[in-house]
């Protein structure tokens, strides 16, 4: 079983084409949460680095995870660049439930974080040809049951972004907002947000379910964001901005084999 956890599909894209390489099944990781998985003899974990680190969210469905401790364990992290902690936080929660990661492995891919930069992701596509082998490594590597550590010597910088002073410095980079005079209350964001963080706030204020509301509604963001940036990449009116700076169109992005349905 392939378990993956996506923003912008990078990691869900990543995690298909492992299972398929690996005869495996992939499923999203908050359904791999609440699901025995025990009797399962592969698991592998698919997520992004975020900060250095594995999404928030990420630690805590992994805590929740039922595997059995003979399970031969993979991880594979899509990232901008460097992974820092990413691979070592989640493989400390599971040391902890008796789980020893077997096999772990960073590839590189566009970096949906750009747009919080006033940079666009887009341009960096030529990480999927250029690093296409370093996936069919992976492949086979799983395929052969290997054990090995793949990883970039980033872990300070990893340790320091998960201080509590450095998280508040760094986490309003990428926080999205709603540019309430864009948005239409097409409800698009509430429908895909993993975390079912956003809601769509009637004229008078009343909560409404996200079903294309367009009579003035707006969406509005709770407090559960994981900063996945899906709302961004994908709103139609880019009424979803990041520290008040206007997204463009061309800097939205998502994997090109994955398309809205597909995060659903
Ligand atoms: C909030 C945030 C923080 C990120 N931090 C890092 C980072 O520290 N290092 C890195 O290499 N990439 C970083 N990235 C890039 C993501 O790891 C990369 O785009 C990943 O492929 C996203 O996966 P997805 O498309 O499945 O959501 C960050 C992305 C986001 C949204």
């Amino acid at each position: 079983m392939v378990l993956y956890f996506s923003g912008t599909g990078n990691c869900l894209a990543i995690a298909k084409k492992i299972a398929a390489g690996t005869d495996e099944r992939v499923m999203s990781l908050y359904e791999g949460a609440e699901t025995d998985l025990s009797q399962e003899k592969v698991i592998g974990l698919v997520y992004p680095t975020y900060y250095f680190n594995a999404p928030a969210p990420v630690h805590e469905l992994v805590k929740s995870l039922s595997i059995s401790k003979d399970a031969y364990v993979f991880v594979v992290i899509p990232c901008g660049a460097q992974t820092g902690n990413a691979i070592w936080s989640v493989a400390r929660i599971l040391r902890s439930k008796g789980v020893s990661v077997a096999y772990c492995h960073k590839i590189r891919v566009p970096d949906c974080s750009a747009i919080g930069f006033g940079r666009d992701p887009n341009v960096q596509k030529w990480k999927f040809d250029k690093y296409a082998y370093r996936l069919a490594k992976i492949i086979s590597d799983i395929r052969e049951r290997r054990h090995a550590h793949h990883f970039g010597a980033w872990g300070l910088a990893g340790w320091l972004c998960s201080q509590p002073w450095m998280e508040r410095k760094t986490q309003p980079l990428l926080q999205p907002a709603v540019n309430q005079s864009l948005c239409i209350g097409c409800g698009t964001c509430a429908k895909i947000c993993p975390q079912e963080n956003i809601s769509l706030v009637g004229p008078a204020g009343g909560k409404q379910t996200g079903q294309g509301n367009e009579t003035g509604s707006t969406a509005l963001i709770g407090d559960k964001c994981a900063q996945c940036l899906r709302c961004v990449h994908f709103c139609p009116q880019q009424a979803i901005e990041i520290a008040g700076k206007p997204t463009l169109k061309q800097h939205q992005y998502h994997h090109p084999e994955i398309k809205l349905k597909d995060l659903l």
